[in-house]
């Protein structure tokens, strides 16, 4: 999709369809909504007397103005109460209404920068999450399947009125796009079955972005190099499969900076998790091929960043393998070293994520990181606790702590912080070793992975996210399919644009 963005009226906008807004309550439509409401003799007042549209949140209504004004549609999409309006509302709104564009066969729309004007957001913000909203809400993953999805729209247009609003709207509608493309990327990673989205489609998909960017750098570890590291506990992870792990490590750094501290982000990639000897139960098995969705989100944030050119230095690690069977692979019992020279006792095979990344917390030290975020499918405990509404925060540092929670608030991607408790540490004390990779119950098991990422985490500031309950929908909940979200990708560039 095309965007591109116009100063002026946007009821004399010649195209298929215009997309207008009213908020919940409103009995006289005010802005482009009361401007066209005129032009029209009270159409849209209409609508809302007559009880067909009341501007609830994601609700729609379609006026044809046939030859009255320009536009041969316009699609009114409810924001809901005005006092409630959040960007993530106007992303969401923006989805809906540009899907129902689409679903109407438009080629071409455009659209009021909902929220920047009565509901008086800030522009740039406002067009970041109206184009947001358009490129995610047209995502469909039909990569494998002989049909093909429905055709996108070919360009969407943003129309701000106010002049001196023109500029910030331009600006936020670049970011929106850079963000959202990078987001359907992830997705698209997360989509991909384990049999394709492998450690080395992964490794390449990160040579490819590196290669499209100036300031994006790429080197992938090979089994050798991860030995002579000593990455133990990632090693053991990857033993039993013939797909050889890679260790991802992607660099952004504009030209000048080469003296500033970088921050790390780390994300889980095991491409597929049966469990290994402590094997999944068959029904719960598919889903695993979402379990890289930490390392995908970190590589949509770099590529994101990268079109940004975002000044502040960002490394992004990704630690990637299988967890399956082998007559070559670890086993409940074994005692692993890693790279930091802990041991580590297995109780379960399937606590594998916290394996990989205790190597790659590790790596992360050797940068003098100004802080180090890690994204994991770590646990089911934490989609107990928080269901598909947040992901988990933990965090050594609470200014860390609260940049996260900021951008949380900013982007509609929920964080929800959990306690690091030195008593958890006590429930993987080992007989034989530093520390076991389980406590072997089911009890605080959200709590038992963060303490023992901790012992890894050492010399930096560190938060990890719990990303299992977020990274996916099992099913669609409208406007957004089922598979992938993207999730993490938005919330760390806004975390990171911020950052100064
Ligand atoms: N990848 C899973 C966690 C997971 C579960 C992600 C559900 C998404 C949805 C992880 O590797 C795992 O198996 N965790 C175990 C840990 C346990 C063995 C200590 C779990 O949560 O049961
Ligand atoms: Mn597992
Ligand atoms: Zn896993």
């Amino acid at each position: 999709m095309k965007i591109s963005v116009t100063q002026g009226n946007i009821a004399e906008q010649k195209t298929d369809a215009i997309i207008l807004n009213l908020f919940e309550g409103v009995t006289e439509p005010a802005g482009a909504s009361g401007a066209v409401d005129k032009a029209l003799d009270g159409a849209i007042r209409d609508l809302i007397t007559g009880g067909d549209f009341s501007g609830k949140f994601k609700s729609l209504a379609i006026l044809y103005p046939r030859g009255q004004l320009a536009p041969r549609r316009i699609i009114l999409v409810g924001l809901g109460k005005a006092e409630a309006l959040t960007l993530d509302k106007i992303r969401t709104a923006s989805a809906v209404a540009t899907q129902k564009a689409r679903a109407l066969g438009a080629a071409r729309a455009a659209t009021i920068v909902h929220g920047a004007g009565v509901g008086g957001l800030d522009p740039a913000r406002a067009a970041q999450a109206v184009v947001e909203g358009a490129i995610l809400g047209e995502y469909e993953f039909h990569d494998l399947q002989s049909k093909e999805g429905e055709k996108p729209l070919d360009q969407l247009t943003l129309v701000e009125f106010d002049s001196a609003k023109a500029a910030a709207v331009e600006q936020g509608a670049r970011a929106g796009q850079a963000i959202a493309e990078a987001a359907n990327f992830t997705r698209d990673l997360v989509n991909q079955p384990p049999n394709i989205c492998t450690p080395e489609y992964l490794a390449a998909k990160a040579e490819q972005i590196a290669s499209a960017y100036d300031d994006l750098t790429c080197k992938v570890l090979d089994t050798e190099e991860m030995r002579d590291l000593g990455m133990g506990a990632l090693l053991a992870v990857a033993s039993a499969s013939v797909i050889p792990p890679k260790f991802i490590i992607l660099e952004h750094r504009l030209k000048g900076t080469e003296n500033t501290a970088p921050v790390v982000l780390v994300g889980k990639g095991i491409t597929f998790d049966s469990g290994g000897l402590s094997i999944k139960p068959g029904d719960s098995m598919p889903a695993m091929k979402n379990d890289m969705a930490g390392g995908a989100a970190v590589l949509g944030a770099m590529r994101a960043l990268a079109e940004l050119k975002l000044p502040l230095p960002v490394v992004g690690l990704v630690p990637t393998t299988e967890n399956v069977i082998g007559s070559a692979g670890f086993r409940p019992a074994d005692v692993l070293r890693a790279s930091n020279g802990k041991t580590i006792e297995i109780i379960s095979t399937d606590a594998e994520g916290r394996l990989i990344l205790a190597d790659a917390l590790v790596y992360a030290k050797r940068y003098q990181p100004a802080a180090v975020i890690d994204l994991a499918t770590l646990t089911g405990a934490c989609v107990i606790a928080l269901g598909h509404l947040a992901a988990g925060l933990f965090a050594t540092d609470e200014g860390l702590c609260q940049r996260l929670l900021t951008a949380s608030e900013r982007t509609g991607e929920r964080l929800w912080r959990l306690p690091l408790y030195d008593e958890y540490r006590e429930l993987i004390k080992s007989d034989v070793a530093d520390m076991k990779n389980s406590a072997g119950n089911r009890y605080s098991g959200v709590g038992v992975s963060a303490a023992f990422l901790k012992e890894f985490a050492e010399g930096y500031p560190w938060a990890h996210l719990d990303i299992a309950g977020t990274a996916y929908l099992d099913s669609a909940k409208a406007p957004w399919p089922r598979g992938g979200t993207g999730f993490g990708v938005r919330l760390l560039v806004d975390l990171l644009r911020e950052w100064q």
